[in-house]
């Protein structure tokens, strides 16, 4: 049985790939960086013996998302971890058309076609969507990554809705975690003002919840608090909090 992982070259995605090896699954682990993705077969072969299948693949562009979808047709997947994404801090007219683009085209169409395809094709199994905290409220100075993440959310938690109605076997998870230690603040220019979670506790804490089927994951019980509390405070006062914070975290 396979466990398809999608940005499996590093952070949350990683350490997904490897709990999900060491679970006994096969894995097909996606990202740009071909030598990373081929480390982490080597691991995993010589740690687990598991069968590793390297798809190296931009998912920013559409062509690719549909080459992921034939190159895994034949692969018997139980397991799909719909993770690759990527944020970028500033206020709206900072971030670039092609910095915007590119966020857009990973954590909206990449993940909402991703899960599409394989809630459909999946007899039974789980899926795990990589939302974040985000994704309860607007994010001003952070404001594309904060609605691609909304927008996810809402998808995922319908799509989740959908299946029940069809009493199909497959569970949909969103992970929804707060700052997690991973090279995502390098690529958004940010540093975290609150400790980060390690990113081998957070691919653990999310996959224990995917397998008994749970609709949310968020590791860090604070964090956990935070997020029941963001999502009845006015958006006026949570945007106001978000404002602070972006600003704080700006490097
Ligand atoms: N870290 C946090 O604080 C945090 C908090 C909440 C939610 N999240 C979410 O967690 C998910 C994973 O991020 P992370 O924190 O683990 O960061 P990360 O270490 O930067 O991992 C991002 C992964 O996405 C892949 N990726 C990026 N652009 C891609 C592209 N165009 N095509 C294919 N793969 C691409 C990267 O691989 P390549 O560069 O090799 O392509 C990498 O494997 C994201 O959806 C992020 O929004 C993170």
């Amino acid at each position: 049985m396979y466990a398809l992982i999608t940005g499996a070259s590093s952070g949350i995605g990683y350490h997904c790939a490897k709990i999900l090896a060491s679970k006994g699954y096969d894995l097909i682990i996606t990202a740009r960086s071909v030598d990373k993705l081929n480390k982490l077969k080597d691991e995993v072969e010589k740690e687990y013996k598991k069968n590793v299948v390297v798809i190296p693949l931009d998912i920013s562009k559409q062509e690719n998302i549909s080459e992921l979808f034939i190159q895994t047709k034949d692969y018997e997947i139980e397991v799909v971890i719909n993770n690759a994404g990527l944020g970028k801090v500033g206020m709206f007219n900072e971030v670039t058309d092609a910095e915007d683009y590119n966020m857009i085209n990973i954590n909206v169409t990449a993940m909402h076609m991703i899960l599409k395809h394989y809630a459909d094709v999946l007899n039974s199994g789980y899926i795990l969507t990589v939302a974040s905290v985000a994704s309860f409220c607007p994010g001003p100075k952070m404001a594309t990554y904060y609605a691609t993440k909304n927008y996810i959310r809402s998808y995922a938690e319908a799509i989740r809705y959908e299946l029940k109605k069809m009493k199909k076997n497959v569970g949909v998870t969103i992970l929804a975690p707060g700052p997690v230690d991973t090279n995502f603040n390098d690529t958004a220019n940010v540093t975290f003002t609150l400790k980060g979670v390690a990113a081998d506790k957070c691919a653990s804490y999310a996959i224990k919840r995917m397998f008994k089927k749970k609709k949310f994951a968020t590791p860090k019980w604070t964090v956990r608090w935070a997020t029941r509390f963001m999502r009845i405070l006015p958006h006026r006062t949570s945007m106001r909090i978000c404002y602070k914070s972006q600003s704080k975290k700006q490097k």
